[in-house]
């Protein structure tokens, strides 16, 4: 096995969006006081990790994946001293804090970008990746042309206020395609690993990283991209060996080789997360007509192929992706909840999912949100004045909350043992108590449909877990003794000669 930080091999992480967790001082966009105020709150429910997206100065033209100045945190959200005040409280707790690390681009804000603007060559001219005419586009790229000095079209990488930083290219086609190890790709991720340095040694436990498996361009197969990496986890192995490293890659194979000690299943890319609750038949939906197979093989080609490498994180949800109450509703969410919590990896809840907050229909687009708007609205708390969330006028809320009047709040939900909430906290204790259910404990599929089984194990610990979402009671062979059930959802599988019987929206964990 690979050498991760110890803290990993129970990490539970939560997700927190600063602008919509809690607002402190009540101008209507949370900080970092807030955050401090409800670190009781997520320690309740059970994580004792956190990833908080970024807080850095910013036009937050999309929502601060538009940096300014990876030095100081955005002022609405406080002071870099507040900040730090963050990470020791979380600690205090016994808990550990991961920052957002956009590498791949800045804001066009930027100071670096600026510079790298001028006619007249300077440190930064080489920062970004441009061409040498502004009449040439980069092929398969949006570029930034015409803003500039300096003749050329800068790369973006995602949306157009966020020009390329240069890493260089893996196949340099161009003339003005630097190879990896020019001066100035060095520079870039050294000035990136300064960045890193930088907030580790005040405090923070890691990253998320942004983007992560695109930093080198016209590199299909990700070598270039992998070789970089490997070089930051050298970096971190010899400076700050208790940091981890999380992945916006989706690719684990590459991003674990790469040294990534997590990689996220996401939307994109070919993992068939979304098979399971973003589709016109979710895996989870009661409905019981979504399809199990294609993601429980490639889930265990990636696993077979990233063994003692790293973790392979199957998030509730995040920022960019509807709100997984958008497609599940009721007991539904509760069963992907003994999925999410009982398969291997870090599992990472996006902040109001365990209470099963809503998707926001129809809000217009704030800070580059657009269609993802809706599943970044405050965090509901209590009934009182918007949802506890702030105490500034309505009009003034960084994005309105879910109008309804049932929307769910975590005070209601913490008041009752039946809500999605307390499920969700017996899962994570029940995950606690088990290290075959935790991080590195391995994983063996014994059925993949309807029901969902698999073998957790570690050490001399062997459970199976059983996980049925239909709204029908399904029936599958199993000629084996099930041994004592430690958690049930819903109703007892029943074991009928050769033939296990699995209940309706059920979910169990039995030790063998
Ligand atoms: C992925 C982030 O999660 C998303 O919110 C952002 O807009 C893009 N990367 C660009 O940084
Ligand atoms: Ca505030």
């Amino acid at each position: 096995m690979s050498r991760h930080p110890a803290w990993l091999d129970n990490a539970i992480f939560y997700q927190i969006y600063p602008q919509s967790f809690c607002d402190s001082n009540g101008d209507g966009i949370g900080d970092f006081q807030g955050i401090i105020s409800k670190l009781d709150y997520i320690k309740d429910l059970g994580c004792n990790a956190i990833w908080m997206n970024p807080c850095f100065e910013s036009p937050f033209l999309d929502a601060g994946y538009d940096i300014a100045d990876y030095y100081k945190a955005a002022p609405r959200y406080g002071t870099n001293d507040d900040l730090i005040q963050l990470f020791d409280e979380v600690h205090k707790r016994g808990m550990h804090i991961l920052l957002d690390l956009v590498p791949g681009h800045t804001s066009w804000n930027h100071p670096w970008f600026k510079a790298s603007m001028k006619a007249e060559r300077n440190e930064y001219t080489d920062r970004y990746v441009w061409t040498d005419s502004v009449w040439e586009e980069a092929a398969g790229y949006g570029s930034l042309r015409g803003i500039s000095e300096r003749d050329g079209s800068c790369l973006v990488n995602f949306f157009t206020h966020q020009p390329a930083l240069n890493y260089g290219f893996f196949n340099p086609e161009r003339p003005w395609q630097q190879p990896i190890d020019a001066e100035g790709p060095r520079k870039t991720l050294e000035a990136m690993m300064d960045v890193m340095r930088f907030w580790l040694s005040r405090g923070c436990d890691g990253f998320r990283v942004d983007m992560a498996g695109s930093l080198v361009k016209n590199d299909k197969d990700g070598k270039g991209t992998i070789a970089l990496w490997q070089k930051v986890r050298a970096f971190l192995d010899k400076e700050f060996p208790e940091a981890a490293i999380i992945s916006e890659w989706g690719e684990p194979d590459k991003a674990l080789e790469g040294g990534f000690h997590m990689d996220f299943l996401f939307q994109s890319g070919p993992s068939h997360y979304n098979d399971l609750f973003r589709c016109e038949e979710p895996y989870f939906s009661s409905r019981g007509k979504g399809d199990v197979t294609a993601f429980v093989d490639k889930y265990v080609e990636y696993h077979n192929k990233t063994k003692n490498k790293g973790l392979i994180c199957i998030p509730s949800g995040n920022h960019d992706i509807d709100r997984l109450a958008r497609t599940l509703h009721g007991d539904e969410l509760k069963v992907a909840f003994a999925f999410l919590l009982t398969m291997p990896g870090a599992p990472y809840i996006y902040y109001g999912d365990e209470i099963g907050m809503r998707y926001v229909e129809g809000l217009h687009s704030v800070e580059g949100g657009y269609r993802r708007t809706g599943s970044r609205s405050p965090m509901q708390w209590d009934n009182s004045t918007n949802a506890g969330f702030s105490t500034a006028p309505v009009e003034k809320l960084y994005i309105p909350l879910d109008p309804a009047a049932d929307r769910p709040t975590a005070a209601a939900q913490m008041a009752d043992p039946t809500s999605l909430r307390s499920e969700v906290q017996r899962l994570i204790a029940l995950r606690q108590a088990h290290p075959a259910l935790q991080n590195f404990g391995e994983i063996e599929f014994v059925h993949a449909g309807y029901p969902l089984m698999y073998l957790r194990s570690s050490g001399d610990e062997n459970l199976l877990v059983i996980i049925n979402p239909s709204a029908e009671e399904k029936r599958v062979e199993y000629a084996q003794t099930l041994g004592t059930c430690i958690y049930q959802l819903n109703s007892a599988v029943r074991q009928d000669g050769n033939t296990l019987v699995v209940p309706a929206q059920s979910a169990s964990v039995f030790r063998k």
